[in-house]
């Protein structure tokens, strides 16, 4: 496996597979990898000839008081899975040549789908998101990337800004992996103290909830947010940030639930670590 640093450096490797009539896949990740991260490698090498991931702890995605300088990382480990994963190139950029002095541009999607669920607490998030993504896109020049449907709302951003900014690359939803009990993969699932860890499965277990509510008949969104709130806060030290029923697509709330339909759940646990969740309530 190949490791890049210098973003003129990658391009230049994304031009010689082209040249070679290699198709490229790329996986854009934050690393200290887990088996969700690995899962989208092993599905974008079936999207392209050739797999490449890029590295990258993104310092404008991260608000003044969030995690950025916490975030955990592990080059030496990231480096041996995503080896074994079979990726053909790691791509890990320094911040310096990613946002040289002098950088000044942002791609900003449209407040309808950044300013609630997440974007409603961490302003400017998704704005650092697109920003690094559609650079990533130019430097990578990928045929197709793979993104987690466990960041939803990231999702719904990127399929707009590629739609919008007519990027060409191809979207590749990937279902969220989930560990035994249910609780949805994360890096920052290290920061849960074991006590915390019981509290964590709030979120799963509140989908499941919804989705037996649901199965009885329930369909008013009001009643479902209630029920769900009291039995998140059922778990100690657990603190909803938003419940919220929306459209998959628009992320438009959504009073009845239907097919369409995604509940969407970001819990802090301890005070400290916040945690997202979602899932459909309707086969
Ligand atoms: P990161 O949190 O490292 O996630 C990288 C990719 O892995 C994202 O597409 C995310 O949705 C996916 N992912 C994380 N946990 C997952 C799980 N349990 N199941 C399935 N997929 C999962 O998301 C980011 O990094 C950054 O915002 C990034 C897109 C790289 C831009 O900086």
């Amino acid at each position: 496996m190949l490791i890049i640093h210098h973003p003129a450096a990658m391009t230049a490797w994304a031009k010689e597979q082209a040249k070679a009539g290699r198709s490229i896949a790329l996986v854009p990740t934050m690393g200290y990898f887990h088996e969700g991260h690995l899962s989208l490698m092993r599905t974008a090498a079936r999207h392209a000839d050739v797999v490449a991931v890029s590295l990258f702890v993104n310092p404008t995605q991260f608000g003044p008081q969030e995690d950025l300088a916490a975030y955990p990382r592990n080059f030496e480990r990231d480096q041996a899975m995503a080896e074994g994963a079979g990726v053909q190139v790691l791509f890990a950029p320094e911040a310096a040549d990613m946002y040289p002095a002098g950088f000044c541009t942002t791609v900003t999607v449209g407040k309808e789908l950044t300013d609630q669920l997440c974007g409603a607490s961490r302003p400017g998030h998704f704005a650092g998101v697109a920003t690094v993504v559609c650079k990533l896109f130019q430097i990578v020049r990928p045929d197709a990337a793979v993104f987690g449907e466990k960041d939803f709302q990231q999702l719904a951003v990127i399929r707009r800004m590629t739609a919008d900014l007519n990027l060409g690359v191809e979207i590749v939803a990937h279902p969220t992996v989930r560990e035994e009990d249910g609780l949805a993969m994360s890096s920052r699932n290290t920061y849960l103290a074991p006590s915390q860890r019981e509290a964590a499965l709030s979120l799963s277990r509140a989908i499941a909830l919804a989705r037996k509510m649901a199965a009885e008949g329930e369909r008013s969104a009001e009643r479902l947010t209630a029920e769900l709130r009291d039995f998140i806060h059922s778990f100690p030290a657990t603190a909803v940030d938003y419940i919220s029923f929306v459209d998959q697509d628009s992320l438009r709330p959504a009073e009845e639930i239907d097919a369409q339909t995604v509940l969407a759940l970001a819990v802090k646990i301890g005070g400290k670590v916040r945690l997202i969740d979602n899932g459909k309530v309707l086969a």
